[in-house]
């Protein structure tokens, strides 16, 4: 998980090359480095830290004026996060290479190497492709052919971009596996990660798919496959806003997007719901034909997006349909069956998560009627492997935290249950009632970031604690593992989740003033249950913070803190329960003191193994 950025222009690339890489910063932020090419060969700069860390280490570099360079934000893989590892790599003094994968037959590529005279500098894997990258170029003079040669070798996943001094108005990229642009500006062209990080420059592109190769010049750009064959590709025009990723008013990106989510859910439904019913064909012009034939849904995803397929499965069952959830990693690698007749779904905001990636393809493989990705991310992988799509739109998230992309990913599940379900056990009733609901959910959820204020008070109760245990049942039970996964990624504190009827089976023995339990208690026929684990925490000399419904009519009592988060129908309680959740671990951070948007150990888009 890595970002690259590479460019040939007519003016100095520099300030292009840093913007991009900022825009990047989701994807790695543990070191990061420019190579600039003109006549005098190439200048590096490396350094451990963010791109902000990389500005310093240039110093007066800061002016130069190349017109051709390539640049790298890193994720550390193989090798730890030093200068030595950054990229990027150079060898001879004459190439150059940034990497975002991993390679995973490095080992034996490396000994050939070495045993053909070749000295490593760093432990990362991607200096295998520089070196043997330079041992073809030995051989055919052309960088392209070399490129070319190598990938042919590699095993693995990569998104490389190469330039060479004795070619220096040309750089080479190749894809498989890792996301790749090609922007195409007035002043020059581009490779990158991801659009993003080209908007200043241009809002026309051409993706690149695995297994291609591309060549940009001051003349153009061409894309070819492994054969050396060119390949044509349409323009694709972005529609984002270049500011759309700024951070405004906010101090930073994740409570900017806590507090987006009014918005990004009604964009999410707009054109979505007709008066009293969930419109057809928002999946796409086969949906009807496909949930009219769909027995079960199969839902695959990682981290937050695992949660909100959770989520999904209680509703689906509710209204009669069979739906089993997994997290990717572990469904592409076991044994399964699918049932016939079977949907997958698959859910990511990026769109490039590997995992996710690799299962949709084995689920392909292994026969699934169809599939469906709801994914945020327009230009993506996902979006384009798969049959039917359906877009949440919640613009960019750039905190690593996910947020908008949850609640969003929520209220499109809940789409598709009703648009799957209505051929099954749902009522028109039902899905009136379901509409009406998701009508009002914007300005609830507008209500409900109101209470900010509250839910920063109660964080300082948990600024000094090393463990917190999260309770939900039904589908506030995912809800609690995501408040869990919240506050141990920004705050760094220990959090479990556990469906509260297992309280007693184990956990309570965890259970003393020492550990905060928070509960989400919803207003159905579970809530009597959950009053019952309340009291058994309260016995036990815990402190409990209830997030409940004002119909729950629980009681404030020493020890146990309520939050009223207002009248909320179940069928949406999900979803407006994250929302406090979300804000007690964004000012849990806050008073810890940790970098709220860029937590250590983690990247935005987890695109390699
Ligand atoms: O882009 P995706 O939704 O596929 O990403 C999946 C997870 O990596 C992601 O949700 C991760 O768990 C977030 N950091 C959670 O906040």
């Amino acid at each position: 998980m890595c970002g690259i950025v590479c460019a040939i222009s007519n003016q100095p690339v520099l300030p292009l090359l840093i913007e991009g890489l900022k825009r990047l910063e989701y994807r790695g932020y543990d070191s990061a480095g420019v190579a600039l090419l003109d006549e005098d060969g190439f200048e590096r700069t490396r350094s451990v830290g963010r791109i902000a860390d990389l500005v310093a280490a240039l110093g007066t570099g800061i002016n130069n004026t190349s017109t051709a360079g390539i640049a790298h934000t890193r994720w550390a893989t193989h090798g730890a996060p030093t200068r030595n590892n950054a990229h990027p790599h150079l060898t001879t003094g004459k190439l150059a290479i940034v990497h975002n994968g991993i390679i995973e037959n490095h080992q034996s590529l490396r000994e050939g190497l070495i045993k053909a005279g070749y000295h490593f500098e760093s432990e990362t894997d991607t200096e295998v492709i520089l070196h043997e990258v330079d041992r073809q170029y030995q051989q055919t003079g052309n960088l392209y052919e070399a490129v070319r040669a190598t990938v042919k070798r590699l095993k693995g996943a990569y998104a490389i971009g190469l330039i060479s001094s004795d070619e220096p108005r040309r750089i080479v990229g190749a894809r498989s596996g890792s996301p790749m642009v090609v922007g195409l500006g007035e002043d020059g062209h581009y490779i990158a990660s991801d659009m993003a990080a080209l908007l200043s420059v241009t809002h026309d592109f051409h993706i690149i798919n695995d297994d291609e190769l591309v060549e940009i010049d001051d003349d153009g750009v061409r894309i070819s496959n492994l054969d050396g064959e060119t390949v044509e590709r349409e323009i694709f025009t972005s529609d984002q806003h270049a500011g759309a990723a700024d951070l405004g008013e906010y101090r930073h990106y994740m409570l900017k997007e806590i507090h987006e989510q009014t918005q990004a859910v009604a964009d999410t439904l707009e054109g979505r719901i007709a008066a009293q019913q969930v419109l057809t064909g928002i999946f796409g012009a086969q949906d009807e034909a496909i949930f009219k034939q769909t027995r079960a849904i199969q839902i695959i995803a990682c981290g937050t997006s695992y949660h909100a397929g959770l989520v999904a499965q209680y509703w689906f069952e509710k209204y009669g349909m069979a739906c089993r959830v997994e997290i990717a990693s572990e469904f592409r690698s076991r044994k399964h069956t699918i049932a016939d007749n079977t949907l997958l779904v698959t859910l990511s905001q990026s769109g490039e998560t590997i995992d996710t990636l690799a299962a949709l393809k084995i689920a392909r493989e292994a026969g699934v009627a169809h599939t469906l990705t709801i994914c945020n991310a327009p230009e993506s992988t996902l979006v384009r492997e798969s049959e039917l799509v359906f877009m949440t739109h919640a613009g960019p998230e750039i905190g690593v935290a996910s947020t908008k992309a949850f609640t969003t990913q929520l209220v499109s599940l809940l789409l598709l249950v009703v648009s799957v379900t209505r051929h099954h056990r749902l009522t028109q009733a039902d899905e009136t009632k379901i509409v009406k609901e998701l009508r009002e959910l914007p300005s609830i959820i507008d209500e409900t970031l109101k209470r900010e204020e509250e839910i920063a008070r109660l964080a300082t109760l948990f600024a000094d604690k090393e463990h917190a245990l999260f309770l939900g049942r039904g589908t506030q039970y995912p809800i609690a593992m995501e408040g869990a996964l919240k506050l141990k990624e920004i705050s760094y504190i220990h959090a479990e989740a556990y469906a509260a009827g297992e309280l007693k089976h184990g956990p309570l023995a965890l259970v003393d003033e020492k550990m905060p339990v928070i509960a989400v208690a919803p207003n159905n026929r579970l809530l009597e249950k959950l009053k019952s684990n309340i009291e058994e925490v309260r016995a036990r000399g815990g402190h409990m913070l209830v997030f409940a419904d004002d119909q729950a009519r629980i009681d404030q009592t020493a020890g146990v803190e309520i939050i009223n988060i207002g009248r909320v129908d179940n069928i949406i309680a999900p979803i407006v329960f994250t929302i406090p959740l979300q804000m007690l671990a964004y000012h849990v951070a806050l008073i810890k003191g940790t970098d709220v948007d860029k937590p250590r150990n983690l990247a935005k888009s987890v695109t390699v193994e």
